[in-house]
């Protein structure tokens, strides 16, 4: 029996399920740990200082937990505090997630990107880095999204509040083509089929989760830490609002087919 021990996974809420997903689609036979902050949630409009103590926070009670590796499923989390985990844990396999903005642009050559992220994400500095390096290659657009999260938080995915902020957020290019969308936090692709219906079919989606997913697995490779079990594992659900309606949400997003 070797390196049973679970993968961490966090996110500020269930927003993180969606990269949850890519992993265990990925290495099925790993065990997981998701936990939700939905207590602390949104962090995407909360200061530096307090999304990296609740970052901390988050990584410590999965340490404790006996998680072998952590991924950080929350861009925001990323962009403020990934550099500070990397400092005081550096012998542990840590992955965060960034906006998708390569393969949006190596796909969208001379196109319009848009990146939907929280207005933290797109302030930082790991950000702005990000897509300075694209920036020769595609148009590339931040739009911050305040509020959008809380929707999915509520689990409301295909309500007609949530058609109307996305038609309103979109306003602007409603006469302008955009070839590309990239969901930079991790709540959004659970509204993707909105997102599509209000920008357009044509209009190409881009999430992180997948890159994050192969990402942790070439870490714990690496690491010889892939677990050596050939059944399928288990994923555990934890969330800071520890009440029952939270943790069925958190089933059904996971098991949501789309
Ligand atoms: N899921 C998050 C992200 O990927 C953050 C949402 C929030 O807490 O504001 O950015």
């Amino acid at each position: 029996m070797e390196n049973r021990e679970p993968i961490g996974v966090f996110d500020s809420g269930v927003g993180g399920i969606s990269v949850l997903r890519e992993l265990v689609k990925l290495m099925p036979n790993e065990n997981y740990l998701y936990l939700g902050d939905s207590k602390y949630a949104p962090y995407g409009t909360k200061s530096l200082e307090e999304v990296r103590k609740l970052t901390i926070q988050n990584v410590e009670k999965l340490l404790g937990k006996g998680a072998k590796s952590i991924v950080v499923a929350c861009n925001t989390a990323t962009s403020a505090a990934v550099a500070v985990l990397r400092q005081k844990y550096p012998d542990l396999p840590l992955v965060g997630i960034e906006p998708a903005i390569k393969p949006a642009v190596l796909h969208n050559p001379g196109g319009k990107v848009v990146v939907m992220a929280t207005p933290m994400t797109l302030r930082q500095e790991k950000f702005q880095k990000l897509m300075s390096r694209y920036e020769s290659q595609a148009q590339i657009v931040p739009l911050p999204c305040p509020g959008l999260m809380e929707f999915v938080e509520r689990g409301d995915l295909d309500g007609d509040d949530l058609q109307k902020y996305l038609t309103e957020l979109l306003w602007d290019f409603r006469e302008e083509k955009i070839d590309a969308i990239v969901l930079g936090c991790t709540h959004y692709p659970f509204a993707r089929k909105m997102i599509s219906k209000v920008a357009g079919a044509e209009v190409a989606i881009f999430d992180g989760g997948n890159g994050t997913a192969r990402e942790m697995k070439r870490r714990l490779e690496e690491a010889g830490l892939l677990s050596d079990s050939e059944d399928r594992g288990t994923v555990g659900f934890f969330n800071s609002r520890d009440t029952r309606e939270e943790l069925e949400l958190c089933r059904f997003l996971f098991e949501r087919g789309d």
